[in-house]
């Protein structure tokens, strides 16, 4: 366990909606918690069948608030690595590894206006945006899509919210005159409001495509995905790798991620998604053209080629040199 790990109780279980718990975890000893920023999330390791598996989990309470973490977790209907879902796994009064807060999602200081877009369980960040964005008087609009009101969880919360009225639901079993119109909410950027996403992959696709159609800055635009499936290709090839500071070759074959082979040499990369979602396991790249297929680096650090995630990435070039 390392010294930014926390352990933590789980102090209440609460079924939010169908398919969707919350977990508040408290601290195990009693002591506060670690601030967070809106947008954080933790790495919570939960035993499995298959071993102990790390899972990132936007905390959704009020980021002012010290004494717990509550996290909502939707039920995975096809768990990683054969191992049950955290829901059935994990009970009140269970103690768990999980790591301090981080966010890779943050709000804009500079932002004049935001507007907070949630796709089913991607409301966890965007719930805590909301609250904060309340409590500091900031002018938003949040918008939170999900297939039917049986599976929208937080709904009595944001009722009872005092920015309730700020807060539109979209169903997808609704009335079409319900349904989120993204190309008409996205027409016309404004200088100074931020456009912040987060839910499944293909409504974070169909709103990037729809900002970036309608000219909006990448810098205003922010947005996490929760998972992404690996990207494999039957054309997948194998590459080499050079260590800068060594000048180490390490071949990375096909069937293996860079992170995989550089483990194998004995090079540790510290990873936490593996997915090429969270960022953690950003590295640079000082030669070579990276085959980039996270979901994290936007298309214009993409373009750039002098960072990739090597947890997911591969490479165009014969050799890729990492500044590790
Ligand atoms: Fe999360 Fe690589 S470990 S992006």
């Amino acid at each position: 366990m390392s010294s930014s790990t926390l352990r933590v109780r789980v102090a209440r279980k609460t079924e939010e909606a169908q398919d969707i718990c919350s977990f508040e975890l408290v601290s195990a000893d009693g002591s506060t918690l670690p601030a967070f920023s809106a947008g954080s999330h933790v790495d919570v390791r939960v035993p499995g069948d298959a071993g102990v598996i790390t899972r990132q989990y936007s905390l959704c309470n009020d980021p002012s608030e010290d004494h717990r973490y509550l996290i909502g977790v939707l039920k995975d209907p096809a768990p990683r690595g054969g191992s049950p879902p955290i829901h059935e796994q994990v009970g009140e009064g269970d103690v768990l590894e999980s790591s301090a807060p981080r966010n890779h999602f943050p709000l804009a200081h500079e932002a004049r206006r935001s507007l907070l877009l949630a796709g089913g369980i991607g409301v966890t960040p965007v719930l805590c945006m909301a609250e904060r964005l309340a409590v500091a008087g900031s002018d938003f609009e949040m918008h939170y899509c999900a297939r039917s009101r049986e599976r929208t969880a937080f709904v009595d919360r944001i009722q009872r919210s005092s920015f309730a009225g700020r807060v539109r639901f979209h169903f997808d079993d609704g009335e079409d005159a319900q349904k989120l119109d993204i190309p008409a909410l996205l027409r016309e950027p404004q200088p100074g409001t931020h456009l912040y996403v987060c839910g499944p992959k293909g409504f974070m696709d169909a709103v990037l495509a729809a900002a970036r159609a309608q000219g909006w800055p990448e810098a205003q635009l922010h947005y996490e995905f929760f998972s992404a499936e690996p990207v494999k290709s039957d054309t997948d090839g194998s590459f080499e790798v050079k260590l800068a500071s060594s000048g180490k070759l390490v071949v990375v074959p096909k069937d293996k991620t860079v992170v995989e082979a550089l483990a194998a040499a004995g090079v540790e990369v510290q990873t936490s998604c593996e997915q090429g979602v969270c960022g953690t396991c950003l590295t640079r790249v000082l030669e070579g053209e990276p085959e980039h297929r996270d979901l994290y680096l936007t298309p214009e650090e993409q373009a750039a080629n002098d960072q990739f995630l090597p947890c997911c990435s591969r490479s165009r070039s014969p050799c890729l040199v990492l500044d590790l």
